[in-house]
């Protein structure tokens, strides 16, 4: 098959070329960086020329409320009609486990409209909603630093290493479309607060993290409901304690 993946450059795009070429796969990594453009258009109906599938795990570079909307209105509608006038007959989008219910933030609500526009779209398609990427918690660690703390709530959680994530785009992307959602997770849950705090020591960071149910995570407080995923999500195996010491050189 012929698989475009927008966004092939990033973080997860990377890994999802290499596991679709690994199996014998046409794969075309379309990003800015190799000259196609979901917001100005440029390079992406000659991208899509005789592909099949579209898979989109392309990021906002701009995560403020009206930028990170723009990007993924933009994007996702200049993305759909090209998809339809190439023929494409499945769309896999990467959002994010808990997108309807963590509307108060403006990156969540971009990632809804960003679903809502495919949905709506006549083209086939799968959304594959994950956890966060262990790979991430560096970031939400220090967004939520303030000196030497890190404030942050005990919120459940089930993150996921970004080489599931891929494995599970690239079963996902060669099997048929479900026209709905399906939710990818790790294998255990934790709770935010110590998820970050097991990082920092794991890295010998002196900051502390503090629990505190207020704290906000992505400007909003969460609670067990808001990050988890439902009893049907398929599982990736790999435990965050074995990812920290393949990740973190040993001293
Ligand atoms: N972080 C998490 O924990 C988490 C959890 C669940 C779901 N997700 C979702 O996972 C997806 C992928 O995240 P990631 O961390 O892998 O992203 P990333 O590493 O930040 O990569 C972003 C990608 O988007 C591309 N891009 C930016 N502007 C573009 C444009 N105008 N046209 C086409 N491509 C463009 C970039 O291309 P260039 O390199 O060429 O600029 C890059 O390939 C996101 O949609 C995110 O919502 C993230």
């Amino acid at each position: 098959m012929k698989i475009v993946i927008i966004g092939g450059s990033g973080l997860i795009g990377k890994k999802l070329v290499n596991n679709l070429r690994q199996r014998g796969h046409e794969v075309v990594p379309a990003s800015p960086s190799s000259g196609v453009n979901t917001i100005t258009g440029e390079g992406l109906a000659a991208a899509l020329v005789g592909a099949q599938v579209v898979v989109d795990v392309a990021n906002a570079p701009l995560w403020e409320d009206k930028a990170v909307l723009e990007f993924f209105e933009t994007s996702g509608r200049n993305l759909l009609v090209a998809e339809a006038n190439a023929g494409v007959g499945h769309h896999v989008a990467l959002s994010v486990v808990g997108t309807d219910r963590l509307l108060a933030s403006g990156y969540f609500r971009a990632k809804m409209a960003q679903e809502t526009m495919i949905k709506a779209s006549p083209i086939p398609y799968t959304i594959v909603r994950a956890t966060q990427f262990f790979e991430f918690v560096g970031a939400i660690a220090q967004s939520a630093t303030d000196g030497q703390t890190v404030r942050l709530p005990p919120a459940l959680m089930q993150p996921i290493v970004s080489d599931d994530v891929a494995a599970a785009m690239a079963d996902v992307a060669v099997e048929k479309p479900v026209n709905g959602t399906v939710e990818l997770a790790g294998p255990e849950p934790i709770r935010l607060d110590e998820l970050v705090r097991r990082y920092l020591s794991a890295n010998r960071d002196a900051r502390k993290v503090t629990t505190d149910v207020h704290a906000r995570y992505s400007g909003i407080e969460v609670n067990d409901q808001s990050l988890t995923p439902g009893k049907s999500a398929r599982l990736g195996p790999t435990r965050f304690e074995d990812w920290l010491s393949r990740a973190i050189p040993q001293r």
